[in-house]
């Protein structure tokens, strides 16, 4: 069987192909913009495999899209790629229009026009996966319920307004064209290979370089946190026994404000590597000037995944977090080489 991922050399998609690959009779096919978040080093111990293949390229090349798939003939395309990160999304929103809005509509045209020339059992068997976001979602009070499939859609970032319009376009081209889409909505991950923009790594190497801990506003804002190895597997159930056209809400159950990851990722930074002054990391804590329309809580209901699926998480925020972090600790040289160029614009224009 082969798989077409596209944005398979991020944070996610690395992580899940390398998981794929570990089972027999699969082949991926990778294609990536490599944008300043895509990185061919998170997936180089795989690169000789023959069962991987890796293309440059954009989800929204039309001709390039066609080309592959007709000469790669995959059972399944889960579409990763996208511009990922909400405080990117509020400086800069034309680039998540293109990729996420404009690039996923011509992805979805693409394989529509290939799944349509299908014999029968090729297109019984045919999935199209759109890998989203709880934040389509919006965001909750304290003590709301959380987020299910059915909540309205009432998005507040140019990122997530992004997520949501490619969310209702798969829908749509399931319902009109009958292309057997599924579409799964995540909370936070955080593990290996995270780009060092969003907060779990970006702590941990601050703390270790002893520069400032940014906490937006109060610190008081709620993520529910999933170890990315899980939200893997719950996208592999999902591709191999969703129902086609719906949707399956993803989530940790690990509900914590933002003030408490930091504390926590500072008290095991603590105990694995301590400061050379002996004193903890949390004095580095410093609140900053908060996000624009900050969303204050997110919280995921994963009945219908758990109860159609029997898919649970593996690990606990206290298992993955430390997992990740000796990940961090281990692995200096490819933050060293991410740490260059573009990301160094980034940081400067967001924190000064
Ligand atoms: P990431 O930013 O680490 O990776 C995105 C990848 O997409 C990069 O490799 C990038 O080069 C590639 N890409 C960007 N534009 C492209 C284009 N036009 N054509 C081809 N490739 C392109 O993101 P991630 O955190 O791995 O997220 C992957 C997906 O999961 C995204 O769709 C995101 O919305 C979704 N998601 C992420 C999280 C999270 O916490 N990180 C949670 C829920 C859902
Ligand atoms: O909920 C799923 C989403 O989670 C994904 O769809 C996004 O792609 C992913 O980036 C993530 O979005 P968040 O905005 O929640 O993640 P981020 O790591 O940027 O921020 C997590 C929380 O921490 C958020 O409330 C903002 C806050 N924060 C973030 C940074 C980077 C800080 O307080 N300080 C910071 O420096």
């Amino acid at each position: 069987m082969t798989i077409l991922v596209t944005g398979g050399s991020g944070f996610i998609g690395s992580n899940f192909i390398r998981n794929v690959l570990q089972l027999d009779g699969v082949s991926i096919v990778n294609i990536d913009k490599l944008t300043y978040a895509g990185n061919a080093e998170n997936l180089s111990d795989v690169e000789g495999s023959r069962y991987y293949t890796f293309v440059k390229g954009d989800i929204g090349d039309h001709e390039l899209i066609n080309e592959l798939l007709t000469k790669h003939q995959p059972r399944a395309i889960i579409n990763f790629a996208a511009e990922s990160h909400v405080d990117r999304s509020i400086v800069s929103p034309e680039d998540f229009i293109a990729t996420n809005v404009v690039g996923l509509f011509r992805l979805l045209n693409a394989s529509k026009d290939y799944w349509s020339k299908l014999d029968e059992t090729g297109k019984a068997a045919f999935r199209f996966l759109q890998v989203s976001t709880d934040e389509v979602y919006g965001s909750l009070e304290a003590g709301d319920p959380a987020f299910s499939e059915t909540n309205r859609f009432e998005p507040n970032s140019p990122y997530s307004a992004s997520k949501a319009s490619a969310d209702h376009l798969v829908r749509a081209y399931h319902q009109t064209y009958g292309l057997p889409t599924l579409t799964t909505n995540c909370s936070n991950n955080y593990g290996s290979f995270q780009f060092p923009e969003k907060l779990i790594p970006l702590i941990i190497l601050n703390a270790l370089d002893g520069k400032n801990l940014p906490v937006y506003g109060d610190g008081q804002q709620t993520r529910d946190w999933l170890y990315v190895t899980d939200h893997c597997d719950a996208i592999a159930d999902v591709l191999n026994r969703g129902v086609v056209g719906e949707t399956y809400n993803i989530g940790g159950e690990s509900e914590m404000t933002n003030l408490d990851v930091v504390r926590k990722v500072c008290s095991v930074l603590d105990e694995l590597r301590p400061s050379i002054s002996g004193e903890s990391y949390e004095h580095l804590i410093e609140y900053v000037t908060d996000r624009p329309g900050h969303d204050r809580r997110y919280a995921v209901d994963i009945t219908k995944v758990k109860q159609e699926l029997g898919w649970t998480p593996k690990q606990t925020f206290e298992s993955g977090i430390r997992k990740t972090i000796q990940w961090y600790l281990d692995n200096q040289e490819w933050v060293d080489r991410v740490r260059s160029g573009a990301y160094r614009e980034w940081i400067i224009k967001q924190y000064g």
